[in-house]
Order: C-alpha cells, then structure tokens, then sequence
C-alpha cells in the first residue's frame, strides 16, 4: 500500500457521478459490528494521484492471482470464490453498504484471510489498479437501467472495457451475467465490438448454464424467481 494513501473509497469524493443505492437498512448489530472492526483490516483505499496500487502486496501472503469482483452485493460469490480458491487474493468492490456489510459477515463466518474490500466506485478502483495486474473479473448483474435515456449509465461501456482490458493479464478472464434481456443484447454487442476480448463460448450450454465453479449469486435467485433467464459470459483477454 502507497504510504501517503488518501482516502479516496468514498464515492461522493470520487469524480464520477454514481447511480443507484448506497445505503440501504440500518444495519444489524452484527453487521455493524463488523463494519466498525473488520472492515478497517481489509478495507483498501485509492492511492495518492499518479501512484497505482499493488494488488498482490495487499495480502498476508502473495496470492497465485488475483480476482477482482465488481458489485459484489450480498458476496455470496465472492465468498463460495474464495473459500474453494484459497491460494487467489479477492478484490471485492461494491458501493452499496448493506453488501459490504454481508460480505464481511460471510468473511467472518467462514475465516477467509483471502479477501480486500474497496468500498466506492469500481470505475475509479480499475483506474488505480497497474497494467496487467488482475487474473480474473467477474460483473454478476450489474444494474440493467432498462430505460434507454439511462443506457449510458451501464457499466459495461466501451470505456470501461478499455479499463478492464488494461488491468487484465493475457489471457485472463472477464465473466459477465444479466438476466435483463436489453442489457444481455448490449452486453454481447460491445464485448463483440471490443478488440480485446474473445468470446469463448463454443456450445449453447456455454452462456445457458453457469459452470460448477460460477455459484449462483442473490439476483440471479430473484431473476429465477421471476422466470427470466440469465445468460452467463466467459470472455478471454487477447494477448498484447
Ligand atoms: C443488481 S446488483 C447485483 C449484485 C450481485 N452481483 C448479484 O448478482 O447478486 C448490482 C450491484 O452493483 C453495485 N454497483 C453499481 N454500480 C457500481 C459501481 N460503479 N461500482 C461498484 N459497484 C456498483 C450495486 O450497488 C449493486 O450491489
């Protein structure tokens, strides 16, 4: 971690302007808890401008890889992640804190010692984070914005997968899921567009069906509920 860090995690100090919640229930007393004592051991802030961070030098022990997950929500993938990968360092960033709050019960619960939190805006975190640094991303439904006036606020935008693409290794891994059928069109459209990355699906039950090593997360369960059905997207980095 950068010595003169400045505590850049919170959103509203961020320069990008965020949508969506932030803030949900009161917390629970465990939960509370837990924000107040865990959350300061395993928080990661920005560093100062022009310094990037150093993902491995986050952890006890330098992790085999590392695995970033963008809006994690309540952390049930993060977690099950990271108990069946305990030789990769997790990154979990999410701006709401009822689900930063989950997640570090979750942490607690099972005694993973392999988990980061960034508590802010994922764009701002991929822009600190070096060249080549991260193994595996994962973006598990992010919001859809159904509305086509607020497309723009999606997360997955060309410039965002330029940022994703600098952070990635060659070879790495971006996987996505949506349930939203718009979002699922839009999603395919810009990775296709996106020179990077390679699709690489080669049989239907490839994006109709997680994998034994994709759990399944919260929205996913809603999205179930409520007959829609997700698509699942494994998209490989192109070497350099
Ligand atoms: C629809 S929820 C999905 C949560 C979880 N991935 C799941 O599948 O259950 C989208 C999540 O992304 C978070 N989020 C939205 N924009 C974000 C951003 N710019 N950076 C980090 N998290 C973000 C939201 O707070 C929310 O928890």
């Amino acid at each position: 971690m950068p010595r003169e860090s400045r505590d850049r995690s919170h959103t509203d100090r961020g320069h990008r302007r965020l949508h969506g919640r932030r803030k949900g229930h009161k917390l629970r007393p465990a939960q509370q808890r837990a924000v107040t004592e865990l959350l300061p051991q395993l928080r990661v802030t920005l560093p100062a401008e022009g310094e990037t961070l150093d993902p491995p030098g986050l952890f006890e022990t330098p992790p085999r890889a590392i695995w970033l997950e963008i809006g994690f929500g309540g952390g049930e993938h993060l977690a099950w992640q990271a108990a069946h990968n305990p030789d990769v360092g997790f990154i979990g960033v999410e701006v709401f804190q009822d689900g930063i709050a989950k997640l570090l019960r979750r942490v607690e619960d099972d005694g993973l010692r392999n988990v980061r939190i960034f508590h802010g805006d994922g764009r701002d975190f991929i822009e600190a984070l070096p060249e080549a640094s991260v193994d595996r991303a994962f973006i598990l439904f992010p919001d859809p914005w159904p509305k086509a006036r607020h497309h723009k606020r999606r997360f997955i935008q060309q410039d965002q997968l330029d940022a994703l693409a600098r952070v990635l290794v060659d070879g790495g891994e971006l996987r996505l899921a949506t349930d939203d059928p718009g979002y699922q069109r839009w999603m395919t459209i810009e990775l296709t567009r996106h020179p990077a990355f390679e699709w690489t699906a080669r049989r239907a039950a490839d994006w109709r069906e997680r994998g034994a090593d994709w759990p399944a997360t919260r929205y996913e369960m809603k999205a179930l509920g409520q007959a829609r059905s997700p698509i699942y997207l494994k998209y490989r980095r192109r070497p350099r």
